[in-house]
């Protein structure tokens, strides 16, 4: 069984099908290039599946369960976490704070709880800065250093692997990347995915969707592309494969190929 298994998905805004009958699979430990051009339907794809939009029509089945219209939150806590092609972080709270944010399931004690059991809270957000200091750690050395700094202080290569962390924090199975690259060199991104790739942590190694524009990124880190076009699946295989396809290279190109 896989761990996704997307079929026949549609997302239509009015008369436009940003998705159009897509069938996707992911298996456990793989990590899907996902290219297409501009407009093709790629963070359409991941705001589907993320709960953002209920699908037109389709199903998505994840760890053998349907959560074909279950809300962001479920997604979530069923295991499938996400980051945003444009930052989304709180420039004012420190990196701690917007980790945090990610590890909403786990701060499920309530109110009175905290307030009641005072010494247990204390010591619950100190394993959680434990915790934390230790993701960081694992996905760059010198990030752990950087907890108590409010992410605004931060480059944008370091910003982008808070965002990383605060995905991961919940421990997902799955984790879709909406182009982390914006905004950051070439060298830049190729770094932040060798990291991403190598990273140890807790034993957790989810099976990964990539959106990226930069294609010598989804050459060294996938394990099979997808092309999209128009919301609908143009080619799938090896990173050879696709590229040398004259149909995508069309797609991209706009023109015939010979
Ligand atoms: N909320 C929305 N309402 C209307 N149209 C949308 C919405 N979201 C995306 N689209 C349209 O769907 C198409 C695919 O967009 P998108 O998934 O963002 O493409 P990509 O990420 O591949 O660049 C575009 O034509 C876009 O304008
Ligand atoms: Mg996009």
């Amino acid at each position: 069984m896989s761990l996704l298994s997307c079929t026949g998905l549609t997302m239509r805004f009015g008369g436009l099908a940003a998705l159009n009958r897509l069938d996707v699979q992911v298996e456990e430990g793989d990590v899907i290039g996902l290219v297409g051009p501009n407009g093709s339907g790629k963070t359409t794809f991941f705001n589907v599946l993320t709960g953002i939009y209920t699908p037109s029509e389709g199903h998505i089945v994840f760890d053998g369960k349907d959560i074909t219209a279950r809300n962001p939150q479920e997604i979530c806590r069923a295991g499938i976490a996400r980051t945003f092609q444009r930052s989304r972080l709180c420039l004012e709270l420190t990196v701690f704070d917007n980790v945090m944010m990610g590890n909403s399931k786990n701060l499920n004690m309530g109110f009175w709880h905290n307030v009641i059991c005072r010494r247990a809270f204390f010591q619950e957000c100190r394993d959680d800065e434990e915790r934390i200091r230790l993701m960081l750690k694992a996905l760059n050395p010198t990030l752990a250093d950087k907890i108590r700094k409010p992410v605004g202080e931060l480059s944008m290569i370091d910003r982008r692997r808070v965002e990383i962390c605060r995905a991961l924090t919940g421990r997902p199975r799955l984790l879709l990347l909406d182009e982390p690259s914006a905004g950051m060199t070439q060298d830049e991104t190729r770094q932040l995915m060798d990291e991403l790739i190598a990273m140890e942590f807790e034993g957790n190694r989810p099976s990964i969707i990539l959106i990226e524009h930069e294609m010598s990124v989804i050459k060294r880190i996938s394990s099979r592309c997808i092309v999209l076009n128009f919301g609908r699946k143009l080619c799938e295989g090896s990173y050879d494969e696709v590229t040398s396809n004259p149909v995508v290279q069309q797609a991209y190109l706009g023109t015939e190929v010979v």
